[in-house]
């Protein structure tokens, strides 16, 4: 069964709408488990976040589910494109720690990270260029609420670029992931966060979340326009991006 975008049933004992009191149990070893479990390809991925920025200097960019900021303290140390970044998350522990690392590389100028929901942010609208969102749209609990409220804080033409898991269309690539993805990175997940649930539902959830032209057209439906799906390391990720 797919997991219709306004889903928020129980998957393996955490449901959608309370990932996020998840991430605050697994948030002390969230950043190590990414970098070991993906091979440091989120680390690239991210990096191809920065270079689908909109062109220019001196963009105000909004983060949603940051976590521990690492898209936003990647955007800085790629380069000059972002101004201001302002960061937002459920989890008080994710954004602690965030906080910290943000303190730590003398970012707390240009980088401020907020507690709240992505679905109801609370800011003005037309106040950002862009708005980014890695790994964080399949774990909201109305996606088209959510896709909402991100186009009413664009500005005019700004751009929307969500990162998210999506399966390999190559048959062969994909039996290979699905194995490593259920069999071994749940087990080394639970065995090193200590929550044999958090990573079952990493699994379920990039499974059963609609990818490719689904996703396509799920921005298309929010209103995004020029929407394109670029997929990343034999399609394991895509990042969508479209303009308002
Ligand atoms: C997989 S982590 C991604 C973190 C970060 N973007 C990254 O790339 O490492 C998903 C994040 O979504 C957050 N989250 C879940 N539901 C949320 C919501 N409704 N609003 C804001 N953040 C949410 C969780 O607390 C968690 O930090």
């Amino acid at each position: 069964m797919r997991q219709g975008p306004t889903q928020t049933q129980s998957i393996t004992g955490t449901s959608v709408a309370e990932s996020w009191k998840m991430f605050d149990r697994i948030a002390g070893r969230y950043d190590v488990l990414n970098r070991v479990l993906s091979f440091r390809r989120d680390v690239a991925w991210r990096r191809f976040l920065y270079e689908r920025l909109p062109d220019g200097c001196g963009l105000k960019v909004l983060d949603l589910a940051t976590g521990t900021g690492d898209v936003l303290l990647g955007f800085a140390a790629a380069g000059d494109k972002v101004a201001a970044g302002v960061g937002v998350d459920k989890s008080a522990k994710m954004l602690e720690l965030g906080r910290r690392k943000v303190e730590r590389r003398g970012l707390t100028r240009a980088v401020t990270l907020l507690r709240g929901d992505a679905s109801a942010l609370g800011v003005r609208g037309e106040s950002f260029d862009a708005a980014t969102m890695a790994f964080g749209i399949r774990n909201v609990a109305n996606v088209p609420e959510t896709l909402r409220e991100i186009w009413r804080v664009l500005k005019p033409k700004g751009r929307v670029l969500i990162l998210e898991f999506s399966l390999p269309p190559n048959r062969i690539i994909r039996g290979l992931y699905l194995f490593y993805f259920r069999n071994v990175l749940t087990r080394i997940g639970a065995f090193v966060s200590g929550d044999r649930h958090a990573y079952r539902y990493l699994n379920r959830t990039a499974e059963e979340f609609p990818h490719g032209e689904a996703f396509c057209s799920i921005l298309r439906d929010a209103g995004f326009k020029n929407v394109r799906a670029h997929p990343l390391t034999f399609g394991v990720a895509t990042l969508y991006e479209g303009n308002k």
